[in-house]
């Protein structure tokens, strides 16, 4: 039987990175699975579709594919109708609309499949915001990691200035906010602990201590 393991929380909280390296330690595979709802955003985006018109991202499915597969380095990459989009879906403006498309039941509904085939055929660690929840209800070890907007907003800023990116703090608090407040508002898989969840604030915590605190959490629990 395959291990699964949860990691949800807000955008920011260093949960890709964290993961990554914690999947590494284990030998695991770690899927990042916002990048299926950035693919998704990024298809309507480049239809010049609306992020909030519910009725044309629902049409727009039907003539896409999304895949996830893995490269030399295991890392994940995500294919939009066999086109490698992994690194063009990193963009604030892809952020928000993968945060709308995110809210749309039929948008999740398209993806849950994948997601759950991806956890039955590896040892897994997934990152989302309802993994625990939704996906893998039945994972092994649920984990919430969680971080304070203001720190959440600084980390992500200064990722997006180490890219070159002309990016201005406030903007980015904002942004982090706005997305936080969509994500734990909408009606469909709203981004919440599950009841079993371990909660980890990563606020005053480098990214060492945030992996060691991981790993010794997940290795009692193994
Ligand atoms: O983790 P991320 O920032 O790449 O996620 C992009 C958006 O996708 C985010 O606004 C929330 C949404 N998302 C989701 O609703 N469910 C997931 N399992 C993962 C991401």
């Amino acid at each position: 039987m395959n291990i699964a393991i949860a990691i949800d929380g807000p955008a920011g909280a260093g949960k890709s990175t964290i993961a990554k390296l914690a999947a590494k330690s284990l030998g695991f595979i770690y899927v990042d699975t916002g990048a299926l709802y950035r693919t998704i955003g990024l298809c309507a985006y480049r239809n010049n579709i609306c992020s909030k018109d519910v009725d044309a991202i629902i049409k727009m499915l039907e003539d896409m594919k999304v895949e996830l597969a893995f490269n030399e380095n295991h890392e994940q990459i995500v294919l939009l109708n066999g086109e490698d989009v992994s690194s063009l879906i990193r963009t604030p403006e892809i952020s928000m609309y993968a945060s709308d498309v995110s809210a749309i039941p039929r948008v999740r509904a398209f993806l849950l499949d994948l997601q759950r085939n991806m956890a039955k055929t590896n040892n897994i660690i997934m990152d989302g915001r309802d993994i625990g929840t939704v996906v893998l209800p039945d994972a092994k070890i649920k984990i919430f990691l969680t971080a304070s907007a203001k720190v959440r907003a600084k980390r992500r800023y200064d990722e997006l200035i180490e890219k070159g990116m002309d990016v201005k703090f406030e903007d980015v608090l904002s942004d982090v906010e706005t997305r936080d407040y969509n994500d734990s508002h909408r009606e469909v898989a709203p981004l919440k602990p599950a009841d079993d969840s371990i909660i980890v604030d990563t606020s005053d915590l480098d990214l060492e201590q945030s992996v060691e605190k991981l790993l010794s959490i997940m290795k009692e629990r193994m």
